[in-house]
Order: C-alpha cells, then structure tokens, then sequence
C-alpha cells in the first residue's frame, strides 16, 4: 500500500457522486480537507519524476475536481477605501486564497498577486507583482515568479527556474490523465513566453523571449538536425540544456507560395554554452 492509498480510495468513491449529493456530507469535506493540507505542504503533488520520467497522479486530479464539485460559492469583499465602496470576489468555498506566514519563507511582493489555495511554493520562491499561482501547482525552491506571469493549474516548476515577466504557464486540469505543464530545474524561460499543455521543458533549457510551445508544436532542432514532437505517448519534450528561439518556416504549396506564407516555429538554436550562461545569469542578491 502506498502512503496515500486510502485517501486516494476515498476520493475516487466521493468523486463518482454529483454535486448536490456530495455538498450534503460532511464526510467528503472531511477528506477534501484532509487532501488540501497535503496540497498545500507540497505532500502530493497533480505529477512526479520517478526512474521511469513522469507520471500524473490522476487521483490527485480527481481531488481538485472534487473539491470544485463539494465547494458552494461564497462571496468575499476587499474595502476599495472610498466609503461605500468594495470589490467583490466569488469562488467556492472550497478554494480561497493561500495563506502564508513568514515561516513560509516565501516572498511575495505586495501588487495584486494571488496564490490559490491548494497549490505549493517552497521556501525561497519570491512572486514579483502581479503573478497568479493557481491551484494544484508545484513550485520548487529558488524559483523566481516575475510580473505578470501565471502559474496555471497543476503545473509543475523546479527549482531555481526563472519565469520571467509576462510567462505564462498553462493549467492541464482535464483530462485528468493527461500530464500537466513541466518545467525542470534550473530553466530560464524568456519574457512572454506562453508553455501549453503536453510540454515537458527539461533541466537547464532556455526557452527565448516569446516562444509558444504546447503539445501540437514541432520544434526544429538546429544544433541535432531533428524534430522533436508529441508522440503517442509522450508530450512534447524539450532536451536538457536547449536554448530555443521563435522562429519561422516557410509553408508548401501554390498557394502559400503564392502570398509567400510562413509559419510560426520554435527553433533550437544551439545547447547551452557559456553565452547563455553569462546571458541568463541570476542575480542572488534579488532573492
Ligand atoms: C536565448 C537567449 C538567452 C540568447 O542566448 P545566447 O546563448 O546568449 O545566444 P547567442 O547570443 O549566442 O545567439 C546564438 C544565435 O541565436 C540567435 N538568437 C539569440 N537569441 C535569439 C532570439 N531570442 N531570437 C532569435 N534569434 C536569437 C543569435 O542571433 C545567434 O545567431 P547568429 O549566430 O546567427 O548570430 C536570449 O535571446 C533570450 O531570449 N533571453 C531571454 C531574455 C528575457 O526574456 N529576459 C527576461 C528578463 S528581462
């Protein structure tokens, strides 16, 4: 038996019943509650490397799902200062906010940033203003969240990563089965890069300013003379230590020659060298 074995059990059975029938039990909400500590510490996380690569914890899917389908919506205010005056939030009650405490050791600079509850930063992640940490994410330690970044559902970060301003990291809640977005150890990733569903970007890569990368990308191996996809088995992985750039490639047929038609594509330009290393150095002092 697993550590989590009986709590998966009984999310899985709470999971197959409907909304109305799970919001009138207090034993579903027990085991939610029971789940979302150990989302929130970081015990179980929505995906995991072990000897074989990546495996999805569908189950702990399935626990998010449930917790959406136990929550009831609750209405939550913040005063606006002018009197009379106050923004509302609503979500269900089952997924607030965060909270932190300066044991967390987590910094997170004050500017509109939300972290939803059930999701994991570790110590030493610093979150600059505004950024938004959805629920079942994974971060891991030293990781820089920048400006405007997201960190969608489920997403697994490494450590040391750098996810600059704009990036955005997408959620892959459903299909359950499917593996979320992931981002190795100690991957730069470029001013408004997007990072989609059915990617996997290996430790060390560099991924541009402005890449798009999601699972139906081809990416062009300029350095290794390959292309590396999505197989049927397999999301999209970029190799340890790529630097990728956006680039082009012209399209086939009377017509896109024609009107002399490209189209968007991610390129490998080269594996990170010292340039890179010099070019996306981090600064300790910022963190
Ligand atoms: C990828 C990056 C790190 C450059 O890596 P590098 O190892 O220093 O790359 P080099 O300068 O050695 O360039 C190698 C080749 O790729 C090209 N190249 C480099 N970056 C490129 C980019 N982003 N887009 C297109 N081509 C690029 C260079 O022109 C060079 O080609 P050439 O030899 O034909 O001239 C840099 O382009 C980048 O995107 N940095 C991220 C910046 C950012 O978003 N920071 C966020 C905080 S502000």
């Amino acid at each position: 038996m697993g550590a989590y074995d009986a709590l998966k059990e009984r999310i899985l059975e709470y999971g197959a019943l409907g909304a109305r029938e799970l919001q009138e039990m207090d034993a579903a909400r027990e085991v939610f509650a029971e789940f979302k500590a150990l989302l929130n510490d970081g015990s179980v996380r929505a995906a995991e490397k072990g000897e074989g690569g990546w495996r999805v914890n569908a189950w702990v899917k399935q626990g998010i799902l449930l917790g959406m389908k136990l929550g009831r919506l609750e209405e939550g205010r913040v005063e606006t200062g002018v009197e009379g005056s106050s923004f509302a939030f609503i979500d269900k009650d089952t997924w607030p906010l965060k909270s932190f405490s300066l044991e967390s050791g987590v910094r997170i600079v004050p500017g509109g940033s939300s972290v939803r509850d059930g999701s994991y930063l570790a110590p030493s992640v610093v979150m600059m203003p505004p950024a938004y940490v959805n629920v079942g994410a994974y971060v891991d330690e030293g990781t820089m969240i920048d400006s405007h970044a997201l960190v969608g559902s489920c997403a697994q970060v490494g450590k040391r990563v750098h996810l600059s301003a704009g990036v955005q990291v997408g959620g892959v809640l459903e299909p359950v089965g499917a593996v979320p977005v992931i981002i190795e150890d100690d991957v730069m990733v470029g001013g408004n890069c997007g990072i989609y569903e059915g990617t996997i970007v290996r430790e060390r890569a560099v991924i541009g300013t402005g890449v798009i990368l999601n699972g139906s990308t081809p990416v062009y191996d300029l350095a290794r003379g390959t292309v590396h996809r999505r197989t049927e088995d397999s999301p999209l992985v970029i190799p340890e230590g790529a630097v990728v750039v956006a680039g082009s490639r012209s399209l086939k047929g009377a017509f896109a020659d024609e009107h002399g038609l490209s189209i968007y594509t991610p390129v490998i330009i080269k594996y990170r060298d010292t340039r890179t290393d010099a070019a996306t150095a981090l600064e300790d002092a910022l963190r």
